[in-house]
């Protein structure tokens, strides 16, 4: 209750500063978290090596965490110093955190310059990809197909009809980048989508998004 309340607060406070990066005045719902996860955890008992990107006060980090076992490998990229140090505090301090503490790495940079030695079986991202600029947005989709196994599964949000109203109701500079993301998002789900999910239960309602590639 205490936590919830903390990352509430502390949200509110990064969204203030850096709303294009935080994306949302709240973390997402333990609902949503359960849908963006729910193919990690059908997930067999080989190890698997699983990136988070984006996980904020780390409402799906806390789920990821539920379906680790002691050969697995657990990687989470975070942009802002602030929520990553959350992360870092909590394995630390967390009893339900600590018994996967030393299978996770907290990384403390963008997405976009990110490098790992191997590939993912399980990527969950937060990314809110419609505030970025248009190039950002495309190293960011060609990361998750460079960083994700073939056969493996990429899982992100985005909150429903975003992307319509956005483009109804940006205009001026704004508009062009808009209209080029949704270009992007929509090819980029066209190839390589394998179902979504509606989830009312957040605030505001969201689709996720699962894909693969080859
Ligand atoms: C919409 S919040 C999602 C947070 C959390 N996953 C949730 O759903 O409550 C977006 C998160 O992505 C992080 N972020 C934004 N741009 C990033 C980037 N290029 N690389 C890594 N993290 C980034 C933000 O700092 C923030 O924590």
């Amino acid at each position: 209750m205490f936590q919830t309340f903390r990352d509430n607060v502390l949200f509110f406070r990064e969204f203030s500063r850096h709303f294009e990066t935080t994306g949302s005045i709240v973390p997402s719902s333990r609902f949503l978290a359960a849908a963006i996860t729910r193919h990690l955890a059908r997930r067999s008992d080989s190890p698997i090596r699983v990136l988070e990107c984006g996980p904020g006060t780390g409402v799906f980090t806390n789920q990821i965490l539920q379906h680790l076992q002691a050969h697995d490998t657990f990687d989470v990229v975070e942009l802002n110093p602030a929520f990553a140090e959350v992360l870092r505090s909590r394995l630390a301090t967390d009893r339900r955190w600590q018994a996967a503490a030393n299978v996770t790495t907290v990384y403390q940079m963008p997405l976009q310059e990110f490098a790992s030695s191997a590939p993912y079986d399980f990527i969950v991202s937060g990314l809110p990809h419609i505030n970025f600029p248009t190039a950002i947005v495309e190293q960011i989709l060609d990361c998750y197909l460079r960083l994700l196994k073939p056969g493996g599964t990429l899982s992100y949000f985005e909150y429903m009809y975003i992307r319509p109203i956005r483009k109804a109701a940006t205009l001026g500079i704004d508009r062009n980048r808009i209209l080029e993301v949704d270009a992007l998002m929509n090819a980029h789900l066209g190839k390589h989508r394998v179902c979504r999910d509606s989830i009312l239960l957040n605030a505001p309602p969201a689709w996720v998004q699962h894909l693969t590639h080859q």
